[in-house]
């Protein structure tokens, strides 16, 4: 056995030590081993945190004790919950030195090498480091034990660790008390037996790769109840003439009515566990000046949805709707802790001013990502979705998705957005125009959406044309989410039949897509805050349309004249 081997096998998990102190060349040697580890881009991502004080060490076993116990909760049975319980899963308070190891995800702000795939190469560049640390001191006589029970975000604030620093969880450091009988404590107190040997296996069949793509089949399956002149339709109808009222004195509600019966295939329709789902994503075409605000704000309201602070989360609670937050782009990267639901294509779009925005592989992943939302969705038994959007410098992308699909001129698609003076409109004109007179005209649809598109706006086409699939109500907020509807509509125009338009917004361009789609919203409030608040507070009307198809008295039941 060679002398790398001995220390590979010798390397322990330990949770008891002595009270000898580790003195100091000895922890610097393993830090300095941990900084010789590989890392993704050659990035210096991993940092160190060292902890002496019992104080801290005594706050640290709390958050640990906290944790513990939710684990112990979470055992299969209750033998097994006595035997966890009498591990030792940490030594905080004896070890004589805390660590701290943490990734720095500020890092992705620039291109780094190796992260396309996954931003996780960085945390993955920081366990490298925690290795190279483990072997080190176990090649000095000490040794060091991997805390993670713990929750992560109290941690964080306990160190006064900044949002951008991830730990991998607290490091007891110190000299081993014990070598567990030359073995894993786990597997010496019979928790679990390690397999001797790896699992390896020659993959030799490549599958082929499965994604939802922008183009929809042509032959692709339509829902039964597409046809509006069938007898439920006239059942609806009927009912909703009967009901103790002058005949269509319920104006647009008695529409929704319908719509929503015939979309159910019932007289009496209700909807289920409503969600609302927030696609967010950054836009290249931002850094020419076409917001108000700066792409950093995208990141920022998504960190206020988390924290419930924005217009949609009161609304979403007072309508009881829940709310789905989905990182479909943003030029940010979260922590692991957080509520999102990552479904990252890149760090924003590339600037369409000269180029394309995204390439056709990303513009599939939009779809199959966006579907695969809606079908996690669909299994909880919910019936209806809202779709809302944020990203700073959407408003551009869309206008120029409208022009393109639409062919109405890139003026009459434009308008002020987030709040734009009057001069800024004018620039935001020119710099649209401008892009897309650079661009080589194609007729080819998913050419034309690669090259302007958005990530948030194409996840929402997808996740339209899915929701459709599993017969969902589908609601559309303001005038983004209506291009995405314009795009899931090209791929499939049946969706018309599930879609009810929440609000026509302030944004010009929306009433003239509106207008095109021959369609008509339920709300006129000058709404332009995007996020699905159109949709929100459209709700409680949907409500009311079934309410009365549901309840109201007829003329025969009540015993009033119908004429
Ligand atoms: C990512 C990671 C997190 C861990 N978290 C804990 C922990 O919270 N408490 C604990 O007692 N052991 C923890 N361990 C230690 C493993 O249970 C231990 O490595 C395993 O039993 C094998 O033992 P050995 O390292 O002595 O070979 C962790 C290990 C890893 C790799």
């Amino acid at each position: 056995m060679t002398y790398l081997d001995e220390i590979l096998k010798s390397r322990r998990d330990t949770r008891h030590f002595t009270k000898d102190p580790v003195p100091e060349e000895v922890i610097q040697k393993a830090l300095q081993a941990g900084h010789w580890a590989p890392s993704v881009g050659l990035t210096d991502a991993t940092k160190y945190y060292l902890i002496k004080s019992d104080s801290i060490k005594k706050a640290v076993k709390k958050l640990f004790v906290d944790f513990d116990q939710k684990a112990a909760n979470q055992t299969d049975n209750e033998s097994q919950k006595k035997a966890y319980k009498a591990l030792k899963l940490e030594a905080i308070e004896e070890a004589p030195l805390g660590l701290v190891i943490g990734y720095d995800r500020s890092v992705l702000n620039h291109f780094t090498i190796g992260t396309v795939g996954s931003n996780e190469a960085i945390k993955f560049s920081s366990v490298c480091a925690a290795q190279n640390i483990w072997l080190s001191l176990t090649e000095q006589g000490y040794s060091m034990g991997w805390i993670s029970i713990l929750n992560y975000h109290q941690f964080k604030q306990l160190l006064g660790l900044p949002d951008h620093i991830e730990p991998l969880g607290y490091f007891c450091v110190g000299k081993p008390a014990t070598n567990y009988g030359n073995q894993p404590m786990l597997q010496q107190l019979n928790w679990k037996q390690k397999t001797t040997a790896p699992f390896v296996q020659e993959i030799n069949f490549a599958n082929p790769i499965n994604t939802a793509t922008a183009k929809e089949p042509a032959n692709r399956t339509t829902n039964s109840q597409t046809n509006c002149n069938t007898a439920i339709s006239v059942a609806l109808k009927a009912k909703i003439d009967h009901k103790t009222k002058p005949k269509g004195s319920l104006g647009f509600l008695e529409d929704i009515a319908l719509q929503i019966g015939q979309i159910f295939q019932t007289t009496t329709p209700e909807i289920k566990k409503p969600h609302l789902i927030v696609f967010a994503a950054d836009h290249g075409i931002a850094e020419h000046g076409v917001s108000t605000y700066s792409q950093d704000v995208t990141q920022q309201m998504l960190t206020n949805f988390l924290a419930g602070g924005a217009a949609i989360n009161v609304f979403c609670n007072q309508h009881n709707i829940q709310l789905l937050v989905v990182d479909a782009g943003v030029n940010y990267d979260f922590g692991a802790n957080s509520n999102l639901i990552s479904a990252k294509i890149a760090k924003g779009t590339q600037s369409f001013l000269h180029g394309p925005a995204m390439s056709g592989t990303e513009l599939d992943l939009c779809f199959a990502k966006g579907a695969a939302i809606v079908a996690d969705v669909a299994k909880t038994e919910s019936n209806c979705i809202c779709f809302g959007e944020m990203g700073i410098g959407n408003t551009s992308t869309a206008s120029v998705l409208m022009h393109i699909l639409t062919k109405i001129p890139i003026k009459e698609c434009v308008g002020k957005g987030t709040g734009a003076s009057s001069e800024q409109l004018e620039h935001k004109i020119a710099i649209l125009e401008t892009a897309v007179q650079n661009y080589n005209k194609t007729d080819i649809l998913e050419q034309q959406l690669a090259y302007f598109g958005g990530f948030e706006i194409f996840q929402i086409a997808g996740a339209m044309l899915e929701a459709y699939r599993h017969n969902m109500l589908i609601v559309v907020d303001g005038f983004i989410c209506t291009v995405a509807y314009l795009i899931a509509l090209k791929q499939n125009p049946l969706l018309k039949k599930n879609a009810l338009f929440s609000h026509e917004s302030a944004e010009q361009a929306h009433k003239k897509l509106l207008d095109y789609l021959d369609a008509r919203a339920i709300l006129q409030l000058d709404l332009r805050l995007g996020e699905g608040t159109g949709c929100a507070i459209a709700f409680p009307i949907i409500e009311s349309a079934l309410a009365f198809l549901n309840k109201m008295a007829t003329f025969e039941s009540a015993n009033v004249n119908s004429k």
